[in-house]
């Protein structure tokens, strides 16, 4: 390589897809992992990240990626939950990714958080290839565990090979629908203009060293000139999670996008009312190759680069919001300090949710679902009286009561608890609470409750 690795930045990689497609699957194959059987009904529910090492993956490559042609220090890849909208993968300038894999399943073929994917990459240009998984789901499948596609393709009989294929020629009419000239990977020259079709599995592993070296390459190309850039800057995030941790109370997990965060560093976070200013107490990194949503043992470092996962440490952050962007503050300037807060205050002033006169009451776990949550009930023209983050408190029981129409004295609940003090002030009052994980249910739930009351 020409460049120093140490000196670019890791290109981060989100997993898109329809749920169940196999997303969670094909990282736990990458990095070796089991996060998917651990999951509660198999069901990703939070955005997660994990670094792969270039030596990962060059490792599950084989003879497809030499990792001396190559000066990125590996791929920092983002998880995501299929039935609802991962929105909170933003950052200021857009798109949180560099690139994205759309995972479709190969037999299921588009389904609507397929399209929803390729709305929100159409949306902020982010290139990407699809992978076009369960390939070994074919009626007559030779499995080639681990094996280059062509490879195993060469080992399958002529019915199973043109079962597949046909597969994958509606898949490709499906891109060419959405406006995308997509082919085969390998027949593939420009991969701006072109999407590549990764045919493979997540469950066999064929396939998946002709993504990773696809993936390496397109980051290679393509982003160079991105990844070299402000690789040590005050660090700029944004929070997946806020958790409590055992001896630290609330902690972040975020994705550094860009710049370095050091022990001691002065940031500012997304808050639930103004954002909030504290000082990093400790940095602790998932290892190699670990989902930081199911690591245990996190590493105490002194700096993390970007992009990574790090769980942040420090004092004041319960009402940090996840979906809310995080930034460093360098050095002991009150100006810069002013800066950066009045900078996150706007930015978290562009997420927030119009709302009416008169409407129903909306909170949601994220910025991002409750950002999703507004343009899901503005489609269905349902107005909103107000929208927060957080769980159904008292207070939002109280407000929806001085709603003006009966239809709008309602609480939608976005894969959000009900507190108990809550539970109770619903019930000694004509409030109605709705609560579901998935946005489009939940709307459906309410027009199906606003009908019956008309009737
Ligand atoms: P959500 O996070 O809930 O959106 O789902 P996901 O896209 O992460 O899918 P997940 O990894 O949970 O996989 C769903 C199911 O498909 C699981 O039962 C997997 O074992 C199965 N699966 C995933 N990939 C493959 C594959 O390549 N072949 C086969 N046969 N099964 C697969
Ligand atoms: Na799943
Ligand atoms: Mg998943």
């Amino acid at each position: 390589g020409t460049l120093d690795a140490g000196s670019l930045r890791t290109p981060i990689v989100a997993v898109l897809g329809h749920v169940d497609h196999g997303k969670t699957t094909l990282l736990d194959r990458i990095r070796g992992s089991a996060v998917q059987e651990g999951e509660a009904g198999a069901i990703t529910q939070h955005i997660g990240a994990t670094a792969v090492p270039l030596s990962t993956i060059s490792e599950m490559a084989g003879a497809l990626v030499d990792p001396t042609d190559f000066d990125l220090p590996g791929l920092l890849f983002i998880d995501t939950p299929g039935h609802h909208s991962f929105s909170t993968l933003r950052s200021r300038g857009g798109a949180l990714a560099d690139i994205a894999v759309l995972v479709v399943d190969v037999n299921d073929g588009f389904q609507p958080q397929t399209e929803e994917a390729i709305n929100i990459l159409k949306r902020t240009g982010t290139p990407f290839v699809v992978a076009a998984n369960k390939v070994d789901t074919t009626p007559g499948w030779n499995p080639q565990e681990g094996q280059p596609i062509q490879q195993s393709l060469e080992q399958q009989s002529e019915r199973a090979t043109s079962r597949l294929n046909e597969n994958l020629y509606e898949l490709i009419g499906d891109l060419s629908d959405e406006g995308f000239s997509a082919d085969f990977y390998w027949r593939v020259q420009d991969f701006q203009s072109n999407i590549g079709v990764v045919p493979l599995s997540a469950m066999t592993g064929e396939g998946i060293p002709d993504l990773l070296t696809v993936l390496m390459g397109l980051s290679q190309r393509y982003m160079k000139e991105e990844m070299s850039v402000d690789v040590t800057g005050p660090g700029v995030g944004t929070v997946l999670e806020v958790k409590d941790e055992q001896g630290f109370g609330a902690t972040l997990d975020v994705v550094l996008y860009d710049g370095v965060v050091r022990e001691g560093d002065t940031v500012v976070v997304g808050g639930r009312d103004e954002p909030i200013v504290t000082e990093v107490r400790a940095l602790l990194q998932p290892r190699p190759n670990a989902e930081i949503r199911a690591e245990k043992q996190f590493e105490r470092v002194e700096e993390v680069r970007a992009a990574a996962g790090v769980k942040i440490a420090a004092p004041d952050l319960d009402d940090a919001m996840s979906g809310a962007p995080i930034r460093v503050v360098r050095g002991d300037d009150e100006a810069a300090l002013e800066t950066v807060t009045q900078e996150v205050r706007e930015e978290l002033a562009k997420i927030e949710v119009d709302t009416a006169e008169d409407g129903v009451v909306v909170k949601a776990d994220t910025l991002g679902s409750l950002e999703a949550m507004a343009n899901a009930l503005d489609e269905a023209e349902i107005p909103i009286l107000r929208a927060e983050v957080g769980d159904v408190a008292p207070r939002d029981v109280t407000v929806a009561q001085t709603a003006k129409e009966d239809v709008h004295k309602v609480i939608l609940g976005f894969n959000v608890d009900v507190l108990p003090d809550a539970e109770e002030a619903i019930e000694h009052t004509d409030v109605r609470l709705f609560d579901d994980d998935v946005i489009y249910q939940l709307v459906e739930e309410y027009e199906a409750y606003v009908e019956e009351l008309e009737r």
